[in-house]
């Protein structure tokens, strides 16, 4: 049989499994790979090969299914009963979804009423129990940090390690297509996992002589929620891109890290700048991605309207398009937008002076 089972069993020798019958998996991975025709024409590289990775069309439409099917395999090798995550709405959806799967129960706590309402509908109808708390989701990382080193609860936020070497296979996915490492990989940062993740996974490529290149780690944050780029803790991190709405990353030092050694770059870009890239990619390209996603489109723009890319050899670039639009609907649907939608009766003659 051919069929694809996850990313777990196609990079097993890269994973730290011990029991094959105890995988949990939603056949996660394997998402699609897209070169983008229009973006960097627009912008003057037509050098520039443009890939975007889009995440979003993972099992429960966002990256995190990558480390959520590594993270809930090695709770069940390990017998255990529960898993506990705290979350800007990703993470809680893919916990319930693999909680669900292999019978374990599933607590997230949310950051009430600043998480997108996919996400939220999600965990219900995945069946987690949803905890939202006043507080942000630094606030509730820290507890749920302390509650499953008390509790029997095992905790599956990027602090657990089997977090990030599920989702360093996105790297393998990228070279296993392109025959090589791209020039720049640009993603969002928000607690700093997948940055750090994704330059592990390069580098165990180079490490094994898969790929002979390493590209430049090129992450964005949200300019409200900046903390890696201006180097401080934001207490109350805000950003339309509620992803991303964080303020002290727990892999902080590990993102600064891939940031350094790969001679990278951690920039931020504005609310307005995320939106406007979510509509460009939309609208050019026909991909609907979440808004934190769009923060690694906003910031290929930034970067080409600052010359900071070149022009004069070819380079791959890719975008990691980390949730899908459909998640996140109220920053598309809104009181602007309604007024261009355009009201008839239900008249035909009415409606073919449209084409005339
Ligand atoms: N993009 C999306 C769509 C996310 O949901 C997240 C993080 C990120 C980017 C940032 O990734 O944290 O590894 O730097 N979401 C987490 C959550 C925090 O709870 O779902 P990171």
């Amino acid at each position: 049989m051919n069929m694809y089972q996850g990313l777990i069993r196609k990079y097993r020798d890269y994973l730290p499994v011990e029991d094959d019958r105890k995988i949990v998996t939603l056949n996660e991975g394997r998402t699609l790979f897209l070169k983008l025709s229009k973006l960097p024409k627009l912008f003057g590289l037509n050098r520039v090969n443009l890939y975007v990775k889009f995440e979003g069309l993972n099992p429960t439409g966002s990256f995190k299914d990558r480390g959520m099917t590594m993270a809930v395999t090695k709770a069940n090798e390990a017998g255990s009963k529960a898993v506990i995550c705290a979350s800007t709405g990703n993470t809680s959806a893919s916990a319930a979804a693999y909680a669900a799967v292999s019978g374990m129960k599933a607590y997230v706590l949310i950051p009430n009423k600043k998480i997108a309402l996919g996400k939220l509908a999600q965990a219900i109808v995945y069946g987690a129990e949803v905890i939202a708390i006043d507080g942000n989701f630094d606030d509730a990382l820290n507890m749920v940090r302390k509650l499953s080193e008390t509790e029997d609860v095992t905790l599956v936020n990027s602090v657990n390690p089997y977090r990030l070497q599920g989702q360093k296979t996105g790297a393998f996915e990228i070279c296993d297509d392109l025959g090589r490492s791209p020039d720049y990989l640009m993603l969002p940062v928000g607690n700093a996992g997948n940055i750090s993740a994704y330059w592990m996974g390069f580098k165990e490529y180079y490490q094994n002589k898969v790929v002979s290149n390493l590209p430049k780690m090129t992450g964005f944050q949200a300019a409200g929620a900046a903390p890696i780029v201006e180097n401080r803790i934001f207490e109350n991190p805000e950003t339309v891109a509620t992803a991303i709405r964080i303020g002290n990353p727990a892999s902080w030092h590990l993102a600064t890290a891939a940031r350094d050694e790969s001679g990278g770059s951690i920039d931020k870009v504005t609310d307005e700048e995320i939106l406007a890239a979510q509509k460009l990619l939309s609208a050019e390209e026909g991909i609907f991605a979440e808004p934190a996603s769009c923060a690694s489109i906003a910031g290929f723009v930034k970067m080409a309207q600052e010359n900071k890319i070149e022009k004069d050899k070819d380079i791959d670039i890719v975008c990691i398009l980390t949730g899908n639009g459909l998640k996140d609907t109220s920053v598309v649907v809104n009181e602007e937008t309604e007024k261009q939608i355009r009201f008839f009766k239900p008249d035909l003659d009415e409606l073919r002076k449209l084409f005339r």
